[in-house]
């Protein structure tokens, strides 16, 4: 049910410096969604009245993935003056007028914060009446974050920045989340008071405690469990850490849904996916994207697949596939390389060293050693021969090639597209087929082979193979 009393703000405005990337920081993929994406759906599980998300740096990049993540929020934009403090000032602007419940301040950069989580620092928030609450952390090591500055008593007293923490400061080992809930009457008037007098001149959000307190206001603040829900991403490193760690919640949640996953470390899975139980992964499996696995398959080692349609039972073993159907019981690999539109029916099979692209393979039908299939359809039944290229790029257009059911194609076929080989057609090894094959033929195009006696001996006289040849009477 909708908290009609809740609205949220994401920040997710800044540039992201420490990146060093032409990406903006929020936008960097974490388990297959922006960084921002993952804070904008526990936003979204909050249920609250209204989500805002405030952005300035690559502005119209972030509000597309935004937009994507979240449909209704509300998008706001920050003007040129800098800071955390001044992306919610703005923020409270896009709230509806008549609007006097809680402001859940949320940095678009903390991915890993759980609904569960915010839901009970909401409710410690609304409890305690306080005009604001700041989730903090007991990190073992703080670098980069704003410290939490107690007085004697413990009270709450402020936040300090690292850039502008004392070395005592610095030694504090409770930090500022980046996670806040105020009440709205009173925020705006202190929000407008803010000063850029820091180290980074930018109206820092965090200075609203201390100005909070000042004003006689009592801060609460309330630790997080967990101290890697609340981890921010500034940098790669952390970029790579959050991965991890949300990595192993993904793999764990599969393995009690029932799959296999022989060794999690090594197992990559985008949220997006879907598992059915009893899939089986082996090491080195990255799913990506919208892909799903059908109960029974197994997959890996060593395979990687994007917006992949696995079907029951099949195995996918040292693979990489984008955007192909593998149909129930069908096998491929091991070093298969599945490009776009590839589609091999029930209990087809994708061999060694095979490339397929906008292939449409039919059920049994097989592609089992060394191949590029590309813009072709195969009937059911056909095996197709080792080492068969359809050359269907005349240089300038793609063209077809049609390979009819229960067709036996020989060995190092060329197909010369478009070519359509007719049902239960045969061709021999070594052949260019550049002529439609009519069902039931054989096709043949390899000149005679001619063998000439002695050749070597007259030759090549005196060498290793003459010898050879010689020790063996000629015959
Ligand atoms: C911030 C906090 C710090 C806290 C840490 C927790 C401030 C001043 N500091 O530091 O106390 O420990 O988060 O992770 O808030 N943003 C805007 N507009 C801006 C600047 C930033 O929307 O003008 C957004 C960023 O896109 C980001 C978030 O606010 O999503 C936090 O900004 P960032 O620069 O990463 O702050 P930190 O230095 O991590
Ligand atoms: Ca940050």
């Amino acid at each position: 049910m909708t908290d009609s009393r809740l609205a949220v703000i994401v920040l997710a405005a800044g540039q992201g410096t420490r990146m060093k990337s032409a990406t903006p920081k929020v936008l960097h993929l974490l388990a297959g969604l922006p960084i921002v994406a993952h804070v904008l759906a526990t936003a979204r599980e909050l249920d609250a009245a209204k989500v805002i998300a405030v952005v300035r740096h690559e502005r119209d990049r972030v509000a597309e993935a935004v937009t994507a993540a979240l449909p209704h929020a509300v998008l706001v934009d920050q003007d040129e003056v800098p800071g955390t403090g001044r992306a919610v000032e703005l923020a409270l602007e896009a709230l509806p007028a008549g609007f006097d419940g809680d402001v859940l301040v949320l940095n678009g950069d903390v991915p890993l914060l759980d609904a569960a989580t915010l839901r009970g620092f909401l409710a410690a928030h609304r409890a305690e009446g306080a005009p604001a609450t700041v989730l903090t952390a007991i990190l073992a090591d703080p670098t980069g974050y704003g410290r939490i500055v107690r007085a004697s008593d413990g009270a709450f007293e402020r936040i300090v920045e690292q850039r502008d923490a004392t070395d005592d400061e610095l030694a504090l080992d409770e930090v500022n989340a980046g996670v806040y809930a105020f009440g709205l009457s009173g925020l705006r008037d202190h929000l407008a008071s803010l000063r850029t007098d820091n180290s980074q001149g930018e109206k820092y959000l965090t200075d609203i405690v201390g100005v909070l307190r000042a004003a006689g206001s009592s801060v609460s603040a309330m630790p997080v469990a967990e101290p890697w829900l609340v981890e921010g991403i500034n940098d790669r490193a952390q970029l790579s850490d959050a991965a991890a760690r949300l990595n192993a919640l993904i793999v764990r949640g599969w393995q009690l849904a029932g799959v296999t996953v022989q060794d999690p470390a090594t197992t990559w899975i985008d949220l997006t996916v879907t598992l059915a139980p009893d899939v089986e992964l082996l090491p080195g499996v990255q799913l990506k994207g919208a892909t799903t696995v059908a109960t029974g398959a197994v997959i890996g080692p060593d395979t990687t697949l994007v917006d992949c349609e696995i079907g029951e039972a099949a195995v996918v073993k040292r693979t990489d596939g984008t955007l192909a159907v593998i149909g129930r019981g069908a096998t491929v690999g091991p070093f298969a390389y599945l490009r776009p539109g590839t589609d091999l029916a029930e209990d087809g099979k994708i061999g060694t060293f095979v490339e397929t692209k906008n292939a449409k393979i039919g059920a049994g039908s097989k592609v089992p050693h060394l191949s590029y299939i590309g813009d072709t359809e195969v009937g059911v039944g056909a095996n197709v021969g080792a080492g068969t290229i359809t050359a269907n790029y005349d240089g300038v257009d793609k063209h077809r090639t049609v390979i009819g059911s229960h067709v036996r194609t020989g060995s190092h076929n060329v197909f010369v597209a478009p070519v359509r080989i007719g049902d239960g057609a045969y061709t021999g090894a070594g052949t260019v087929v550049r002529k439609d094959v009519p069902a039931g033929s054989l096709a043949l195009n390899v000149a005679p082979q001619r063998n000439i006696e002695g050749w070597v001996g007259a030759n090549r006289p005196g060498t290793d193979a003459a010898k050879a040849a010689d020790e063996s009477g000629n015959k």
